[in-house]
């Protein structure tokens, strides 16, 4: 098809941050291989920014800036609204408006589609129009693509990565040079990696809403943030990733998604793995993926997890996909969450209570006999197998010493109760630490 003869797709942006510009910059650098690839050329035309006094640069004369999101998702010249905000409810009611308006969807925003997914989808169904989210998990690396499509002829078992590029960097930071961790995120900001406000990143949140995502698409369940299990890195100390180094594992903050028999395991937390694993070498702001399926095996997936190049490389694969299919029939399209809407399943997901998993446990303890012997009978009244234990020397004038135990598999629930035990010893001071650990392994 000759991309000469037909008029160019119009492309209105609602934001021009980091993720915008690196999208305006990319269509415009990469127009004659990106036009080759969707058959028509791609232009915006319309963009929405929240200070139009800004200083900026913009490529192209034929782009108008404007301040109201309404503005674009109303104009009649408008093929593809790009949703590139960091609000969402204002994000929901954009969407919608260009949903409502025949307007097909791009977006990065994955806040809004882990929150207002369904109901985005229900409404873009309902008008036959796509809405396209590729960069709202793991910025550059298209798992979305490679679950939904790639993998269409697989029952996956479980799905576990790294999708914050900022927490990553910070432990990767905190390990490779001992700096304080306010420090890091400071830079990590200034990269433009974290998030606008930095407890999304630090507390989970953030990987929260993109393993929502994922486990929507991997297990062909209904978007559900409200069941997730989600903790962040901000209490993992400096102690404990020496510690966990010395017995052959890294802490990543690691989302995962496994089928059991009894319900969908769906959590985001720090993790010990083993640091022989491709993952544990995930370092700085990349993000990874590991999908293990029945038919293809076990994958890997990496890349730049955030920025804004990466970023932009999903937004515009996106807008390449939705101009490839514009003229297909909207029934025989690739369903938003990967199943088609009738054939979602209710599997239900587990509490972390019902989790089972390995354990790392730090407690400080007085250094006398059967001290540890008092751990070791409320670990094994509960069936909980010791794995390894580490007792670091004391110095003559410490109280405590601090002793380390990795766990075999137990309950989330009894491993609970046994920190409750070991916490109301007389010799243990100060509250037992504890990281979950899993090995991975299929
Ligand atoms: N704050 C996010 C991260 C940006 O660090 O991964 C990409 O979603």
């Amino acid at each position: 098809m000759s991309t000469k003869e037909i008029s160019p797709i119009k492309v209105g942006l609602i934001g021009l941050g980091t993720v915008g510009s690196g999208v305006v910059e990319i269509l415009i650098h990469n127009a004659n291989e990106i036009s080759r690839r969707s058959g028509r050329e791609i232009q915006v035309s319309l963009v929405c920014v929240k200070h139009i006094d800004k200083k900026r640069s913009i490529p192209s004369d034929d782009i108008k800036l404007v301040t109201d999101p309404f503005a674009v998702t109303n104009h009649a010249d408008i093929d593809i609204i790009c949703e590139l905000t960091d609000v969402v409810e204002l994000a929901r009611e954009i969407v919608l408006s260009a949903i409502e308006n025949g307007k097909h969807v791009v977006t990065a925003n994955k806040a809004l589609i882990a929150l207002h997914g369904n109901e985005i989808f229900a409404a873009a169904d309902s008008k036959g129009v796509m809405v396209a989210f590729e960069a709202a998990v793991a910025g550059g690396i298209p798992i979305i693509k490679v679950i939904r499509e790639g993998l269409a002829a697989n029952q996956i078992e479980w799905v576990a990565g790294i999708v914050n590029g900022t927490s990553n960097f910070i432990l990767t930071e905190m390990r490779d040079t001992g700096s304080e961790y306010l420090e890091i995120l400071k830079e990590a900001k200034s990269l433009g990696y974290a998030e606008p406000d930095p407890t999304f990143d630090m507390e989970g949140i953030d990987a929260a809403h993109k393993f929502t995502i994922l486990a929507s698409i991997a297990f062909g369940i209904r978007l559900q943030f409200e069941k997730i299990y989600i903790e962040g890195i901000n209490n993992i100390e400096q102690q404990d990733i020496a510690y966990v180094s010395e017995l052959g594992y890294r802490i990543k903050h690691l989302g995962i998604s496994r089928k059991t028999a009894k319900g969908l395991d769906l959590r985001v937390h720090p993790t010990l793995i083993p640091e022989h694993l491709n993952i544990a070498g995930v370092e700085g702001v990349m993000n990874a993926l590991l999908v293990q399926t029945d038919v293809a095996g076990p994958m890997f997936y990496s890349g730049a997890g955030a920025g804004s190049k990466p970023t932009a490389s999903s937004v515009v694969a996106d807008i390449v996909d939705v101009v490839r299919v514009l003229t297909s029939d909207p029934e025989n399209r690739v369903p938003h969450l990967a199943f088609q809407p009738d054939a979602l399943s209710d599997i239900r997901i587990l509490s972390i209570e019902e989790v089972v998993t390995a354990y790392y446990l730090r407690m400080q303890m007085v250094n006398r006999p059967g001290a540890l012997a008092d751990v070791f009978r409320i670990l094994g009244n509960l069936e909980i197998n010791i794995e390894t234990i580490l007792q670091k020397e004391s110095a003559a004038t410490a109280a405590y010493i601090p002793v380390i135990i990795l766990t075999q598999r137990v309950q989330e629930k009894k491993m609970k109760e046994a920190i409750s035990r070991i916490q109301t010893l007389e010799s243990i001071g100060g509250d037992v630490i504890r990281i979950r650990l899993e090995t991975l392994d299929g």
